[in-house]
């Protein structure tokens, strides 16, 4: 039975879910879709935002992601079309113009357009292209990329459902994404309350995932230390199934005309 006016993943009835209850930033679960926008845009525009990548290096995520796709864990090296979306001030971008061939078209796409400018500044590189817009409504044609990563911006939706769509639109059948997520631990609901924005629970995201015909492949894990101590948040490689149908491929010119029509910033 659900209590009305708890969402129904803190309906767990245990001290997790009562602590996550009380203490996690609830604002971003019942903004509008325009609330919710302009909610991201001015955190990430102004210091918040600037703080970022600093923060990222101090809670060692950027260098974590970096190992994690060094180490082959996510192998990015055979992709030639990525999208990293959510790229704030290029954390796994930066990573992605070191792991991936040097003719691998990388994107990068935000909703903040201050943050795409504090990338492209801090990455000092022309391969990415840069893109604003809102992950719910990508401006790129159906199976345009292999691989889509999607760092710590899930848990910013109001529902995470529209947004996985939309990665698992633009992504090729049998094409992956990485998915890096807050999880409703203890430091992940401090951190939502930092962040101002929501947690996850594994199962939560699993099930929005698969409504999203995203079916999880592999969970993944920073370190052994992370996964003794469950430690580092939801991270996990999700797949979009090869479809049996006879649906067509995009060809890199295609997707190109895409990005090119769109517009980059
Ligand atoms: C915590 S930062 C993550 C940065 C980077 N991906 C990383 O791994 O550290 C979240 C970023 O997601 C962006 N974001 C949030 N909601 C978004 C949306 N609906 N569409 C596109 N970007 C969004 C924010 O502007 C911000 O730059």
């Amino acid at each position: 039975m659900t209590t009305p006016g708890i969402p129904e993943d803190h309906q767990q009835g245990n001290s997790r879910s009562t602590f996550r209850r009380i203490v996690e930033f609830q604002g971003v679960r019942n903004l509008s879709l325009k609330q919710y926008r302009s909610h991201v845009q001015s955190l990430y525009d102004g210091p918040a935002g600037a703080m970022l990548s600093f923060c990222s290096f101090l809670s060692l995520h950027e260098p974590l992601v970096g190992h994690l796709l060094k180490s082959g864990r996510f192998d990015v090296s055979q992709h030639r079309r990525i999208l990293d979306v959510g790229s704030g001030a290029g954390q796994i971008l930066g990573h992605l113009l070191q792991t991936t061939h040097p003719d691998t078209q990388l994107v990068a796409f935000d909703l903040s357009h201050q943050m795409l400018r504090r990338a492209r500044t801090r990455l000092n590189s022309k391969r990415p292209r840069f893109f604003a817009g809102d992950l719910m409504h990508l401006p790129f044609a159906d199976n345009s990329f292999d691989c889509v990563t999607c760092g710590w911006v899930l848990e910013h939706l109001p529902d995470p459902v529209p947004g996985l769509q939309e990665i698992g639109r633009v992504l090729r059948p049998g094409g992956r994404a990485l998915i890096l997520a807050t999880e409703d631990t203890f430091s992940g609901v401090l951190c939502s309350r930092t962040w101002k924005c929501r947690t996850y629970n594994r199962t939560e995201l699993e099930n929005a995932c698969a409504r999203a015909g995203l079916p999880w492949k592999e969970q993944l894990w920073f370190t052994r230390v992370h996964k003794f101590f469950r430690l580092g948040g939801i991270l996990v490689e999700a797949r979009k199934p090869v479809s049996t149908g006879a649906e067509p491929e995009a060809t890199p010119d295609s997707a190109g005309d895409k990005l090119a029509a769109a517009g980059s910033r």
